[in-house]
């Protein structure tokens, strides 16, 4: 059979002579090229693959396509850092050059054996601009760094009977002596599932089933992603990004979603019993997380800061989106907790902080940093109404503005110059019980928004594409507060 083609299906080994030079040089020249987050220097990033600690540092790989802001043929890129905050570019990790991932090395995780890092992918086939099957493929990578491609490869050759082509995103753990691979499926009837793989050697792979979640999603649920499962002190946790959600009351307002789910899962008989699920970020770009163990055995996660199928201000620079910062996750509550990982305090530069008291009115905390992390408590009184503007000029401002009365905090993007994505709202909100004070920790790094509120209780992700000149951080209310906050300038780490 001939291979199905299109453009879009270029590897980088087919690049033209000075084609990634110029594409490299157009991105530098952007004003909206984070400092700090992990981003391409052209092409478009989307999932965080295959993270990992391994033999004593931090490498994280994500899909990426060079040749301009779409999604094309997926290659894995790669960095890694000594100390989670600082990334050095590696050599491409997975370039897609062989039959049994003719169109994309897709998303994929990691695990170690025997001293080894073992990367697990999906080989993603095209038939035609429909049709489609995937093989799961194993790399491996030595403690010298050097990534080499299984040579039996694939592990996993197709889908199993009852499955669409749309099987993809191994996500492999152990249990005893037994490897699990989970992967987000697709049924015949194009309802989302999750399937599980089992193996001896973590070569060697027989289909075991499909996991019984009790979740009740939807039926228009027609595809799962990028499943992952952990545990917190002892509680299991799944991680998974469904496609197909309807918006209900201040959830899965995004074209597609994020959910976390507690509970116990009994791998052996494929059951995970949910006691409890949320939608785990309310911003506007979040999607495919996932999970790590850190150096200290914590739990670490990456998201994409972006969303598929939404036109950003960036894409006629070529270049497109960046991942969140690593956040520690902690179960609190009863609720999955997401912090900034305690490591980006190394990048805090010049620093100014305050304490005042507004009444009825706004004022400019702070003005000048493009990159900046804000830590900010506020003791709001009887204040009804109250909030941040990030980004703040004359003319432009990110609000996230704090209801008393209604107990809900809502993110507003609709105010820029570069104003996108309007089909699909330009508010989210959140519920957030408002007591007499409110803890805040923001991350500003030029086009992406990061807040935690209340020790990560609400996180919401953001893009915004503000002008240079809109660097302000105001505070307003409508009753009397007070607020003590800091403000650090963020060094650049590329
Ligand atoms: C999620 C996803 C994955 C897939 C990858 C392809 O964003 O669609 O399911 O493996 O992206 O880039």
């Amino acid at each position: 059979m001939t291979k199905y083609t299109e453009p879009k299906y270029k590897t980088l080994h087919e690049a033209e002579a000075n084609e990634l030079e110029i594409l490299k040089e157009k991105v530098a020249a952007s004003i909206w090229k984070p400092a700090f987050h992990i981003h391409p220097e052209h092409g478009l990033l989307n999932d965080p693959n295959g993270l990992a600690y391994f033999n004593g540092t931090y490498h994280v790989f994500y899909q990426w396509f060079p040749f301009g802001s779409y999604h094309g043929m997926k290659h894995w890129a790669h960095v890694k850092s000594d100390n989670l905050v600082e990334w050095e570019q590696q050599p491409t990790a997975l370039v897609p050059i062989e039959d049994y991932e003719s169109h994309g090395a897709y998303s994929g995780a990691s695990i170690e054996v025997d001293g080894k890092l073992y990367l697990y992918y999906t080989g993603n086939i095209k038939y035609s601009a429909e049709e489609r099957s995937a093989n799961q493929c194993l790399a491996i990578m030595e403690k010298d760094g050097q990534v080499r491609k299984y040579d039996h490869n694939p592990i996993i050759e197709g889908v199993p009977a009852g499955y669409t082509g749309h099987v993809r995103d191994p996500k492999v753990f152990k249990k005893g002596n037994i490897y699990y691979m989970m992967l987000g499926a697709q049924r015949e009837d194009k309802t989302g599932a999750i399937i599980v793989y089992e193996s001896k050697d973590a070569l060697d792979w027989s289909f075991k089933g499909e996991l019984r979640l009790d979740l009740d999603l939807p039926e228009s649920c027609y595809m799962l992603e990028c499943p992952d499962y952990f545990k917190i002190n002892g509680q299991d946790v799944l991680v998974v990004s469904p496609q197909g959600l309807e918006a209900k009351h201040h959830d899965y307002q995004n074209l597609y979603n994020v959910i976390y789910a507690l509970g116990k899962l009994d791998i052996e008989n494929l059951t995970f019993d949910v006691t409890d699920y949320q939608e785990l970020d309310k911003g506007f770009d979040f999607y495919a997380p996932q999970t790590f163990e850190g150096k200290s055995h914590e739990r670490l996660m990456f998201g994409w800061a972006g969303m598929a199928e939404v036109e950003y201000p960036t894409d006629k620079e070529d270049w497109a989106h960046c991942l969140t910062l690593p956040r520690k996750l902690d179960i609190v509550n009863g609720l999955l907790v997401q912090k900034p990982a305690t490591e980006l305090k190394q990048l805090r530069s010049k620093s100014h902080s305050g304490s005042l008291t507004l009444d009825k009115d706004s004022t400019n905390l702070h003005s000048g940093f493009r990159s900046f992390e804000l830590e900010a408590s506020i003791e709001s009184h009887g204040a009804d109404s109250f909030g941040l503007e990030l980004f703040s000029s004359e003319t432009e401002g990110l609000v996230l503005a704090f209801d008393r009365s209604n107990q809900t905090v809502t993110l507003n993007r609709e105010n820029f110059h570069s104003s996108f994505d309007k089909q699909n709202g330009l508010v989210r909100s959140a519920e957030l019980s408002i007591g007499d004070s409110v803890k805040l920790q923001v991350f500003c790094d030029r086009s992406i928004a990061e807040i935690f509120i209340n020790d990560g209780e609400v996180v919401f992700t953001t893009r915004v594409f503000p002008i240079e000149q809109s660097t302000g951080v105001k505070l307003f209310t409508d009753k009397e507060l007070t607020c003590s906050y800091a403000i650090h300038q963020m060094k650049s780490t590329n």
